[in-house]
């Protein structure tokens, strides 16, 4: 199955399924989802990752909340790697797994069930329909795999953001999503389907700097000030945990690849995920010389057109407006 790419406006909006960890940046790529003219959001899965499944779970819900996303199921999914056992970021994303802002109190709840059966019930209902885009550890993606291979199959594409083609950023070898989970991320990398790697080479490009924040500043609306604290402290933890000036928004790059795949360059290569390394477990191994079909034939961001992408964001923010929201007595930010 080949997808078949255009520039947003040349067809139906494109059904995503969303599997993340929020998250500070996983947050970036619900609302760009969310507020997307070329996305229908059919679903919101969540995983172990950034924080434990049930924050990342809550976190993806206080979203919903300040989006106005009533009718989009957030389901939650494994509480931790297939074989390893969780590492969590809380020096880039703090205890609640979304620092910074004043505490939202989400309207919308988790939908009963678990996240790979939404995954492999979306994707088999709706045969090429689905692009499932996944911003966290591969952990829900891998089982749905291992439940119902013929995903594989029925699934559009499937765009991550992870991995590295040049350093890791948990170690010199390997970024944060494989490295928590690269059992499952070696799963997900072999199977038979349209893999596209948005990696650190690529999501480094998409730094959030002060041009940004004046530009949500501009906005104005309870979802934009939300946005602007979450990079303030995103900013401060990049700073001070990896000596970063600006901190790079990574997760929305993989949503902004299935609006406008013009934002990009792709480069044809064969991964192979590292799961045996002493020093490189979770690696992802990337020949861009042996690009040939089969198992691990995977297209790699390699570059990115910055502006084009931070308009599709703001432009996201400013379509989705001001979600009615209150500030209640115990402090939190009730709708
Ligand atoms: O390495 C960056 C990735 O790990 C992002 O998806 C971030 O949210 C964390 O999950
Ligand atoms: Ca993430």
């Amino acid at each position: 199955m080949t997808a078949v790419h255009g520039p947003p406006g040349t067809g139906a909006p494109r059904k995503v399924l969303l599997d993340c960890d929020p998250g500070h940046d996983d947050a970036f790529a619900i609302t760009l989802a969310a507020g997307s003219p070329a996305i229908e959001l059919v679903a919101i899965t969540t995983v172990a990752g950034n924080q434990t499944v049930d924050k990342t779970t809550r976190n993806a819900c206080v979203m919903c909340t300040l989006l106005g996303l009533a009718d989009t199921p957030v389901v939650a999914g494994c509480e931790g790697p297939l074989i390893r056992a969780l590492r969590t970021a809380p020096e880039f994303h703090g205890p609640s797994g979304l620092d910074g802002p004043r505490p939202v109190e989400p309207r919308v709840v988790p939908t009963p069930g678990h996240a790979v059966d939404r995954i492999v019930d979306t994707v088999l209902a709706s045969p090429g329909e689905i692009t499932l885009v996944a911003t966290g550890p591969l952990t829900n993606v891998a089982m749905a795999l291992r439940k119902a291979p013929a995903i594989a199959g029925a699934v559009r594409e499937v765009v991550i953001m992870g991995g590295s083609y040049s350093r890791g950023n948990v170690t010199p070898a390997a970024e944060f999503n494989i490295y928590v989970d690269p059992e499952a991320a070696r799963v997900v990398f072999e199977a038979p389907w349209r893999l596209t790697m948005m990696g650190l080479d690529l999501t480094h490009q998409a730094t959030f700097t002060d041009v940004e924040e004046r530009r949500l500043e501009q906005i104005g609306t309870t979802l934009s000030r939300f946005l602007i604290d979450l990079m303030r402290y995103f900013k401060n933890a990049y700073r001070s945990a990896a000596g970063m000036e600006d901190p790079p928004v990574h997760d929305p790059c993989a949503v902004a690849y299935v609006i406008d795949p013009t934002l990009f360059e792709v480069a044809g290569a064969h991964v192979e995920v590292e799961t045996n390394g002493l020093w490189a477990s979770g690696m992802t191994v990337t020949d861009f010389k042996a690009a040939g079909p089969g198992p691990g034939r995977v297209d790699v961001g390699t570059e990115l057109d910055r502006p084009g992408f931070w308009d599709l964001v703001i432009s996201a923010v400013e379509r989705i407006g001001e979600v009615p929201v209150s500030t209640s007595p115990t402090g939190g930010v009730e709708p």
